[in-house]
């Protein structure tokens, strides 16, 4: 496949404008064309057509994750926070979203919350991070939690990795 200095320049913008990027009618003119926007804005998860939460709730749904529970865990964070999949709470803190797969199938159920992963989520652990989210802020996102790697390390309780 060729180089799209076209695809590339677009993308480009859009990273530039850093996440969470909000692609409106008002700003669409300073891109290239409508569907060279629209195809970068509906292929990648991290930009958005309308404004977003604080954090971005990104929830697997793809085989790996569907098959150790995803769903359930979407059911808990809609419980928790009150709206469905691809809704903003009232109070602009929450987005949730369910997404394909986000490359962390060996350790599913994934949920990526804006840039931060987390892994062997259970609808009590996503309860858990919902409310260490409203209480800490972006303190509460650990990054990737390595269940696996840290449960016989020394000090290791399978939380995550530092
Ligand atoms: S299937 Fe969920 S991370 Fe790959």
């Amino acid at each position: 496949m060729a180089y799209d200095a076209t695809f590339h320049k677009s993308t480009r913008t859009l990273e530039d404008e850093g996440p969470p990027f909000v692609y409106t009618p008002e700003n669409r003119a300073r891109f290239i064309t409508r569907a060279d926007v629209e195809d970068v804005v509906s292929y990648y998860t991290m930009f958005y057509t309308r404004p977003v939460g604080k954090f971005v709730v990104n929830v697997c749904r793809t085989l790996s994750c569907a098959l150790n529970g995803a769903e359930r865990v979407t059911e808990e964070l809609c419980g928790k926070l009150g709206i469905k999949p691809g809704e903003t709470d009232a109070s602009g803190t929450f987005t949730l979203m369910e997404v394909e797969c986000l490359g962390a199938c060996d350790r599913a159920p994934a949920v990526m919350v804006n840039d931060s992963w987390h892994e062997c989520l259970t609808p009590d652990g996503a309860s858990k991070l919902m409310e260490d989210l409203r209480a800490r802020g972006e303190a509460a996102l650990s990054g990737c939690h390595h269940v696996i790697e840290t449960a016989g390390r020394p000090g290791g309780s399978g939380g995550s990795r530092g």
